[in-house]
């Protein structure tokens, strides 16, 4: 009896070694957490339950039936953080360099496949040389078989990705359909072919961290939702993240308790300057709205004419997409428009009210812009926002300008309720530009041509560069004060909660990708 107990003990002391000590020391040289180390940090003290802690894989070919680890390179099972039950894999670099083997996949699978039945988040922490070369197709059946299930997963329990060492080849599409990938600096990277490759196919010389390391991902393509310094900062981040989520798409995201207070918030007069061409912070708008310290940013440092985060909103988890003055005057371009078409798919998904704020000059205009699909990729936008149906409520703060007033949730596309404040223009195009088109021949006839056109340009200002005709119509359902904003959204979305829409039945839509 004593010797079988004594076999359990060895095998999971074995296992919990990993690929052994030297391994371990290696990783931690690096500055990396090993997988149960990562596991442990980012879940509730003592709620983590390991599944299949025994798994050993298969293979038998260049002798890799001598080279057995329990566990096979993947940490799996379930735990909660912050009370909350979450499904959660932790790749292990440790054992052949995390690279994933059949029953690696299987492994994964299993836990993705109770997360569905039970209604619970996935986190995976990815740490891996890729697919186990020893193993061929097998490894590659098991990449796909994950890929398969984060595609049933998607918009029904959310899936988070961590990259925390290597992201290579097919792997990195695991991470890239799930809803956010946050990356580690300088110890993470993600590409589909590494710099030997490029260099061989295209004869540049890239490092790793230039192709596919977190900064690149975070601005240029857009890839990483977030960046952290290190693997604790990391999971510190998951942890935050999960907090504005519900469990699954069949719950709303859980509210804090709120007093209503008297929420005027007088900071929020004095921010929009007088000259509407002069830029001002929209993060200063935002946090006059929620509540304090409450803003998580979303894809902070990539297509910054646009801010999309999450926030809460008198306890109430709210998506917020808000145009950004202080970048390219907070145009909508191929980039911004993507972004914030995406963040609105998930929160639409997940039951996530949406509170869009609006100050935006129209489309960036030029070749780049139209040669690289700002037609699709503003449709992106104009399609997720009609489409979604959770509450959707906005704020014009001054510009609402052509097409891009339309797409920026307006009543026309379902918007639920639309406030303007008194410095909000809604209008075709600017006063200045209006007038040189259509009073042309007056302005090029006069003895002053400039006089005449400052005359058209505030004749033309003062009947449009303002939120009353739109008011007039309904298009906007109250012109209010900014201090009073936050009070306002609090009651509209108070009022929205029960919202119920039909929608056509459909297998699904096909929005412009
Ligand atoms: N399959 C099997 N074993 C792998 C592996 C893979 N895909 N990737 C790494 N390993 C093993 C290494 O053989 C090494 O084993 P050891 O500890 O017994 O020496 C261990 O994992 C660590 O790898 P190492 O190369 O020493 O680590 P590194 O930090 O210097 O480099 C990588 C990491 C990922 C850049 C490098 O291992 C690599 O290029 N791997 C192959 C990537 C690849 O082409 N994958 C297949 C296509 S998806």
């Amino acid at each position: 009896m004593d010797s079988k107990l004594r076999t359990l003990q060895e095998r999971i002391n074995q296992a919990h070694l990993g690929g052994g000590e030297k391994r371990i020391e290696k990783q931690h040289a690096k500055k990396k957490l090993t997988a149960r180390e990562r596991i442990q940090y980012l879940l509730d003290e003592g709620s983590f339950e390991e599944m299949g802690i025994l798994v050993t894989h298969r293979t038998t070919d260049f002798g890799m039936d001598k080279e057995i680890y329990f566990g096979d390179g993947v940490v799996t099972g379930y735990g909660t953080i912050n009370g909350r039950l979450v499904y959660v894999y932790a790749q292990d670099f440790t054992v052949f360099g995390g690279a994933l083997s059949e029953t690696h996949a299987e492994k994964i699978c299993k836990v993705m496949d109770l997360a569905m039945k039970v209604g619970a988040p996935v986190i995976g922490l990815n740490d891996s040389g890729g697919a186990r070369i020893q193993e061929g197709v097998k490894s590659l059946g098991g990449y796909a078989d994950i890929f398969y299930r984060n595609v049933q997963a998607s918009g029904v329990i959310p899936q988070i990705s961590a990259i925390m060492g290597p992201c290579a080849g097919g792997a990195v599409y695991s991470p890239a359909m799930t809803d956010f990938i946050i990356m580690v600096e300088e110890t993470s990277y993600m590409f589909v072919t590494g710099p030997n490759v490029v260099k061989t196919v295209t004869n540049e010389e890239v490092s790793s961290e230039e192709l596919g390391g977190a900064s690149t991902h975070a601005v240029k393509s857009g890839v990483a939702h977030k960046t952290s310094n290190n693997d604790a900062a990391c999971l510190d981040d998951i942890k935050k993240l999960l907090d504005y989520l519900p469990q699954s798409n069949k719950e709303i995201p859980k509210h804090k308790p709120y007093e209503l207070g008297e929420e005027v918030r007088e900071e929020l007069s004095s921010i929009v300057p007088d000259n509407p061409n002069k830029p001002y912070d929209m993060h200063d708008v935002i946090n006059g709205i929620i509540d304090y310290d409450s803003f998580y940013e979303i894809h902070k440092d990539y297509a910054e004419n646009i801010i999309v985060g999450f926030a809460r909103l008198g306890g109430r988890s709210v998506g917020i997409i808000a145009n950004q003055p202080m970048f390219l005057a907070g145009v909508l371009g191929t980039k911004s428009s993507q972004k914030a078409a995406r963040f609105t798919r998930f929160c639409d998904a997940f039951n996530i009210p949406l509170l869009v704020l609006v100050d935006v000059p129209g489309f960036l205009p030029g070749t780049d812009q139209e040669w690289n699909g700002i037609i699709m990729h503003g449709a992106k936008l104009l399609y997720a926002l009609s489409e979604a149906t959770v509450p959707r409520v906005t704020v014009i703060t001054r510009k609402a300008y052509g097409g891009a007033y339309d797409v920026m949730n307006s009543k026309h596309i379902g918007a639920d309720f639309n406030f303007a404040w008194p410095t909000a223009e809604i209008a075709v195009m600017g006063a200045k530009g209006a007038s040189e088109i259509i009073f042309r021949r007056e302005i090029a006839s006069a003895d002053d041509p400039e006089a005449k056109l400052k005359e058209k340009e505030a004749e033309y200002a003062d009947k449009f560069a303002n939120p009353y005709r739109a008011a007039r119509r309904g298009f906007i359902d109250e012109v209010i004060l900014p201090e009073n904003t936050r009070r306002k959204l609090l009651k509209a979305f108070a009022m929205l909660e029960k919202k119920e829409v039909q929608t056509p039945k459909k297998k699904h839509g096909n929005i412009p990708l």
